[in-house]
């Protein structure tokens, strides 16, 4: 059964921790789907490990809509929330409503997420109006990262935790139906996560939120060196991928590859005929 906002509601109010991935591909959101994640993201990370930019400012409405579209098709059951790309939201209302529904319509996903806490209350609203479900996005908001002069923690200081606690409360008025919590203390996360009746999601955030997520080429161990505090690698997939591709590399030179079955044949009088 596909999951909906009403399941990541009711896993909330049972205590049963929601599981989130991004995903960015066909092959891959489908592997999740098939392994029970419950939620999958089409973040805007995809800059970042699929298409190679330093961080997520350039990514477009047409990159989320491609790959949000090759998600949908390989997620059965699980819930696809596609993020809004930096400046498809900022600019007016009218455009954040207008580049929500393209993600829906073009994209096939099943609710948006977008950065940014009380100074987006009227575009969640707004969005939320045209029966978009929005997922917000507080603490480290990679889309601010001139703004805030790198990826940090947030929300130390009393002044800061209390910002995003009062985030959370106003997304959460201008009817969000989940938020991701990143990169901030899990103390306060486990505050927030109490003080809401709907879902968190954390991502650097500690174990009480109601959910978790993580980039998958970060927990697989396939990108890069950067290692992020909160990322568990579960598997050096990086790692295996070198080995394979070097063996394909060597066989290839010692023709071992392709063997006998992999190949074709056909009758040797055939050829012979030819080779006259
Ligand atoms: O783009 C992304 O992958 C995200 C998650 C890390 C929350 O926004
Ligand atoms: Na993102």
């Amino acid at each position: 059964m596909k999951n909906t906002v009403l399941t990541m509601q009711e896993q909330k109010v049972n205590h049963e921790k929601i599981s989130m991935l991004t995903a960015y591909d066909y092959s891959t959101a489908k592997l999740m789907d098939e392994a029970g994640i419950n939620a999958l993201l089409v973040g805007d990370s995809l800059g970042m490990v699929m298409l190679g930019y330093e961080d997520t400012l350039s990514v477009t409405m047409e990159d989320m809509i491609h790959h949000s579209r090759a998600v949908a098709r390989g997620a059965k059951e699980a819930f696809v929330v596609t993020d809004m790309p930096f400046m498809s939201y900022h600019v007016s209302i009218s455009d954040a409503v207008y580049n929500a529904g393209r993600l829906i319509k073009e994209g096939n996903a099943a609710a948006v997420k977008l950065e940014g806490g009380a100074e987006f209350s009227k575009t969640v609203e707004a969005i939320t109006r045209a029966s978009i479900p929005v997922m917000g996005h507080i603490g480290l908001t990679p889309q601010s990262i001139n703004a805030f002069g790198g990826f940090k923690v947030q929300g130390k200081t009393k002044e800061a935790a209390k910002k995003i606690l009062k985030d959370a409360l106003a997304l959460e008025k201008a009817g969000a139906f989940a938020i991701v919590l990143e990169a901030i203390p899990a103390d306060l996360a486990a505050l927030i996560t109490k003080k809401l009746t709907i879902p968190t999601i954390g991502i650097g955030a500690g174990n009480q939120t109601d959910g978790q997520v993580l980039v998958y080429q970060d927990m697989l161990g396939m990108y890069g060196d950067l290692q992020p505090k909160f990322v568990k690698r579960y598997a050096e997939l990086g790692k295996n991928m070198t080995t394979a591709i070097q063996l394909y590399k060597e066989e290839i030179q010692q023709e071992q590859f392709p063997a006998s079955e992999h190949t074709f044949s056909i009758a040797p009088e055939i050829i012979e005929a030819l080779e006259k």
